[in-house]
């Protein structure tokens, strides 16, 4: 793979190389597989941020997988939440009596997670858990649980593997800090 130095140079440093978050995801995959194992697992990933965290961590377990996704937006082009979610609700889909994996790229504030959570658990799944690749380190007004987390970091604004700033850098193989 070519090493994306253009985009990349728009980075102050990375946080998390691509060989640091494929050892992860994989780990993460296996700890699923594990769990769920004998279900079907109907995963519900927040687009775009979690395009490729998904994509590289459903491809991994060796399950049946029902793949919904959903918009949420709650950044506006910033680099802090705005506090109001927005969430685009598919109509005709059940999730009654399914095994829902709400999974996201990363935990801020929470009220993207929050939402969503109770919006499923209305639903009625049998069970209903939630992953994210990153957690941010930071006080929350609701201390939503975390199944299945991938790495802590500080509370800083991250670009890279599927996260953007205003609708850039999604792209880099690696998760970094922008230059100022
Ligand atoms: P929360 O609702 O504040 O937890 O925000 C979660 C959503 O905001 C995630 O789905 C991300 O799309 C976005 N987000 C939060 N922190 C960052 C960041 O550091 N970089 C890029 N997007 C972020
Ligand atoms: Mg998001």
């Amino acid at each position: 793979m070519n090493a994306l130095t253009g985009v990349l140079s728009d980075l102050d440093r990375v946080l998390l190389s691509a060989d640091d978050i494929h050892a992860r995801v994989a780990d993460m995959a296996k700890q699923i597989e594990r769990d769920y194992a004998g279900k079907l697992i109907t995963v519900v990933a927040l687009m775009d941020g979690a395009l490729f965290f998904v994509a590289d961590l459903l491809r991994q377990i060796d399950l049946p997988i029902r793949l919904v996704t959903l918009g949420a937006s709650s950044y506006h082009g910033g680099t802090q939440s705005s506090g109001q979610v927005k969430l685009q609700w598919l109509a005709g889909v059940s999730f009654t009596g399914e095994h829902v994996l709400l999974l996201d790229d990363i935990l801020d504030t929470g009220l993207t997670l929050t939402a969503l959570h109770e919006r499923l658990s209305a639903e009625a799944p049998a069970t209903l858990r939630t992953g994210v690749l990153l957690n941010k380190k930071r006080p929350r007004a609701q201390d939503s649980t975390l199944d299945y987390c991938g790495f802590e970091i500080e509370d800083e604004f991250v670009v890279g593997y599927g996260m953007d700033y205003q609708g850039r850098f999604r792209n880099l193989p690696c998760i970094g800090i922008l230059k100022p």
